[in-house]
């Protein structure tokens, strides 16, 4: 009996190792230059047939991006996908015609160049693609990666910021394999993922350990806690560091949402501990907590607990943290009585007639790119206040700014929700609303926006967009006539340069077309001056193009690569 009982421990600790994998830590870029290739490819997900995936320098997911407060980053997006895509910095407050929604649509085999000023607070930000109808499937695929932002603030408190080691990124999914091993894009996948990883184990030291958590699923609502109930921090929401850390042991994460949280593993060496989806305990009415006995929203993981990850406690490092920090910093939230206006949305369940299969709605109609639904006045402070009618709760995001959320259900926000945010969840049957300042960017053309963050509901029309107005903050001075301008050398073989009649011209937007017309290169408010590294074109002949800034007008020249 004794034996058997050993034997079968043996056994049971055998296969309790074997299996788990061990999580994926995304690769890291840093510096001021991005080179970001978005490709098609394959990974080993699960044993046996490969999984078709796409990723960003990787097989699946992207690498890490450390930019630092204050710097001007410049993006070399290549789309090396058989499809058209594009690629939103999602949280990041940067120019319109830069921020890679579904309006700045990169086709195949083209390199898109956008550049900013980052001005966001240090904290956990993302990118993934946005391609209207399309940011489910490619969301699905692989597509996307983290972003961390550092600045002086940050760096001056006692946190962990060793990544991978005592700060580990924690990309939250869920998927579901078809039995040939393939994705299926479906809203609710039967498997839960961590940065790519089924079933993943992670070693942490024994000292304090920060995580950055980020929702990156299509639909579902990750309710976080460990299997030993243990007190967890939260140091920062979406859009940076919270006056303090807010000691929880539950948190409910919903679609696009990142939080920051310390776990104190202290003299915890040789333990181990799971974080888990506590989603027994959600409602009908949220992400993940929806029950359907059949059909597309059917899936294993609805409406129960299920474990994340697995981590084993290790040894310390040298130099660790072993003390959660008293306080951070100081969120100077925009007070209400500033606002100029305050705008009322709607979310609605109601279908439109005539339109099969509309269910879920803001202000009532579906999404149309061609359609601006606000024009916010450069440098507005304004309320932003959702009404949701419907039975089912929406993540809300909005472009371009972060808020702090001024009343959820008619009480002030939580204290780990009291920061800056640019996602919110509105609960069904509930209101929500949140203050923003609209500043730097204003551009008549390209607007912002805002959407559901259920990948499947902002596909089917759940979003909306806006065009901050006013005096363009002149990142560009205008072409004052686009005709006048003249490539050299021609026939060139690396680099073109571009003349302008007016030497104090800038360019709004330049593209470069190959002779069937196909997009080459995509480049807002480019630098013309130093010219173009076209050492990647095969030989032909190539059509330039300038738009003004003012008229938007455009003129053409042609040139020789040899
Ligand atoms: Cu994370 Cu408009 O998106
Ligand atoms: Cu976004
Ligand atoms: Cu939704």
């Amino acid at each position: 009996m004794k034996r058997i009982t050993l034997v079968a421990a043996l056994l049971v600790s055998f296969f309790s190792k074997a299996q788990y994998n061990t999580l994926r830590i995304p690769d890291t870029l840093s510096g001021t230059t991005f080179n970001l290739a978005m490709k098609d490819t394959f990974a080993q997900l699960v044993p046996g047939q490969q999984t078709v995936t796409a990723g960003i320098n990787a097989n699946f997911w992207g690498p890490t991006l450390f930019f630092n407060k204050e710097d001007t980053v410049f993006m070399n997006v290549d789309n090396q996908l058989n499809d058209s895509t594009t690629l939103h910095w999602h949280g990041m407050h940067l120019p319109a015609v830069m921020d890679g929604g579904p309006h700045q649509v990169i086709p195949p085999g083209t390199v898109w160049q956008p550049y900013w000023k980052v001005t966001n607070n240090a904290g956990t930000y993302w990118y993934h693609p946005h391609l209207h109808e399309m940011t489910m499937d490619q969301i699905t695929k692989g597509l996307g990666g983290l972003i961390i932002v550092r600045d002086n603030e940050e760096a001056a408190l006692t946190l962990p910021r060793t990544y991978g080691i005592d700060d580990i990124p924690l990309v939250l999914t869920d998927r579901d394999f078809n039995t040939s091993n393939q994705f299926v894009a479906v809203p609710y996948g039967d498997s839960a993922m961590v940065n790519g990883t089924l079933r993943p184990q992670f070693s942490v030291p024994a000292q304090v350990v920060r995580f950055r958590v980020l929702n990156a699923a299509i639909e579902r609502s990750f309710n976080l806690g460990f299997s030993d109930n243990r007190t967890f921090n939260v140091i920062a929401s979406d859009g940076g560091l919270l006056n303090a850390p807010v000691p929880l042991t539950r948190y409910l994460l919903h679609a696009g949402e990142r939080i920051e949280i310390l776990v104190n593993c202290t003299g915890q060496s040789g333990t181990s501990v799971e974080l888990k989806a506590y989603n027994s305990v959600l409602a009908q009415t949220v992400p993940g907590g929806d029950l359907f006995p059949n059909g597309p929203f059917a899936n294993y993981l609805a409406r129960i607990d299920f474990n994340l990850l697995h981590l084993n406690v290790g040894a310390q490092t040298s130099n660790p943290i072993t003390t959660i920090p008293t306080a951070l910093t100081t969120v100077i939230t925009i007070p209400s009585a500033s606002a100029n206006s305050t705008r009322n949305l709607t979310i609605s369940d109601t279908t439109i007639a005539g339109i099969p299969g509309a269910s879920f709605l803001l202000n009532h109609r579906l999404f149309n790119m061609n359609y601006n639904d606000y024009s916010v006045p450069i440098n507005n402070t304004e309320i932003w206040q959702i009404t949701n009618s419907g039975n089912f709760g929406h993540p809300f995001h909005i472009h371009d700014v972060e808020f702090n959320i001024l009343s959820a259900s008619g009480a002030a926000p939580v204290a780990a929700q009291a920061g800056w945010k640019d996602v919110v969840f509105v609960p069904a049957h509930a209101t929500v609303s949140f203050i923003a300042k609209f500043d730097d960017y204003a551009d008549a053309v390209h607007p912002f926006m805002y959407h559901c963050h259920i990948s499947l509901h902002e596909d089917e029309g759940m979003m909306g967009q806006f065009v901050v107005t006013g005096s363009a903050t002149a990142i560009s001075p205008v072409v004052e006539n686009p005709a006048a301008f003249s490539v050299f050398p021609n026939p060139v073989s690396d680099r073109l340069f571009v003349k302008m009649e007016n030497s104090n011209s800038h360019v709004y937007y330049m593209t470069v077309f190959d002779e069937v017309g196909r997009t080459k290169f995509m480049l807002p408010k480019p630098d013309v001056f130093n010219g173009l590294d076209i050492s990647s074109f095969s030989p032909g002949t190539y059509t330039i193009q300038l738009m003004d800034d003012e008229t938007k007008s455009v003129a053409t020249r042609k040139f020789i690569k040899q």
